[in-house]
């Protein structure tokens, strides 16, 4: 069931949930996240079964602010303090220590933890109201929110409410927030090591890091040895955002000979032809029906913004061929290169 999340009773509703140890399908201003007690158990276990996730990945936890982070964590380094203070609320997950004890099955059995604080205003008030015990002492405060993102283990995460019930069903309760402003996943940075490393790109980039730093920020690459006893992070398998269709990568002259070649050859197939989807910031010719297109705007951020419902809406086509013109080689293109190699693979 889809609620208007701005209402002040779906927030009710969504923190009941939340408290009676049920899963919540809730905005935030990445992407949609599939919400649990993160202090329970069995809660817990309901998101990795309803994902098809393994249990030994771990959930990013959302808090209501840097004051619910010693909840979680044992340690804070400096470097992770700065950069709580320069991106909190916001779009930045902390890989933090993790208090003994504490939010074991969410860490996926880690002894550290994901944390993060989200702006999306529906985000906040859910997590305030889990956090408040409405004059009733026999009410267990929900101190953080345990959400992966909305979607079956390995798929495109989702942007929408409607994305999300897709996912999960009717039976879902889900608050509905929106578009998500930022349409992909949150930065991750590990902060357990004794220097920075950038886990997974996103809206924060690794340059805006390093300044609220004051230090660099490692790749993980750059961190090889540390690298194989590292967690495995599920955001960062090779082949993760998948949709069903495959993806191939290609320049903007690559793309436009394919489509030539192809010419009017799809007409043999007739209704029954294998549908190819373009996504390009190029304008291509195309003549063919059977060919979708789509133009990718020149904006990396809009680009992230739309990424996920484009390729969505390419699955839902039908399409058995998506072929996405190669991000331009900047910084801010980071993060939608990362997720469209991931979608290539
Ligand atoms: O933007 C986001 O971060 C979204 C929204 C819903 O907040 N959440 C999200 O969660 O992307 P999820 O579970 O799909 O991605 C979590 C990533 C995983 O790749 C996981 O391995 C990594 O964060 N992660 C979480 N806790 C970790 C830990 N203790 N150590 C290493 N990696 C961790
Ligand atoms: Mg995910």
């Amino acid at each position: 069931m889809i609620l208007d999340g701005h209402a002040q009773q779906s927030i009710a509703a969504g923190a009941q949930c939340i408290r009676s140890g049920e899963l919540l399908g809730l905005p935030t201003e990445t992407v949609y996240g599939l919400g649990a007690d993160a202090d329970s158990a069995d809660a817990i276990g309901h998101i990795f079964s309803a994902k098809g996730r393994p249990a030994d990945h771990p959930l990013i936890v959302h808090v209501l602010d840097a004051a619910s982070v010693n909840h979680f964590a044992s340690t804070v380094p400096d470097f992770a303090d700065r950069l709580i203070k320069g991106y909190w609320p916001g779009p930045l997950t902390l890989i933090l220590p993790r208090r003994q004890g504490v939010a074991a099955a969410a860490a996926g059995g880690q002894d550290s933890i994901g944390l993060r604080c989200p702006s999306h205003p529906v985000a906040q008030a859910l997590l305030k109201a889990c956090r408040q015990t409405e004059g009733s002492a026999a009410q267990r405060v929900v101190w953080g929110i345990a959400a992966p993102s909305a979607n079956q283990f390995g798929r495109v995460s989702p942007t929408t409410a409607q994305h999300v019930q897709s996912e999960f069903g009717a039976d879902l309760l889900i608050l509905d927030g929106g578009p998500c402003e930022l349409g992909i996943e949150s930065t991750i940075i590990d902060c357990t090591r004794n220097v920075p490393v950038l886990l997974r790109p996103g809206a924060v980039t690794r340059e805006q890091a390093q300044v609220v730093c004051g230090q660099k920020v490692f790749l993980s690459d750059e961190w090889v040895a540390a690298e194989a006893a590292a967690p495995r992070a599920s955001g960062t398998l090779a082949s993760h955002y998948a949709p069903h269709a495959k993806v191939r990568l290609m320049n903007a002259s690559e793309m436009q000979i394919a489509i030539d070649l192809l010419g009017d050859g799809l007409k043999a197939y007739g209704d029954a032809a294998p549908t190819i989807a373009v996504y390009s910031r190029a304008h291509l010719k195309v003549k063919s029906k059977q060919l979708l297109s789509r133009r990718m705007p020149t904006d990396a951020a809009q680009t992230a913004q739309q990424l996920f419902a484009v390729l969505r809406e390419f699955d839902q086509r039908g399409v058995k061929l998506i072929w996405i013109e190669t991000p331009p080689d900047g910084i801010e293109w980071d993060a939608v290169r990362d997720r469209l190699q991931r979608a290539a693979a």
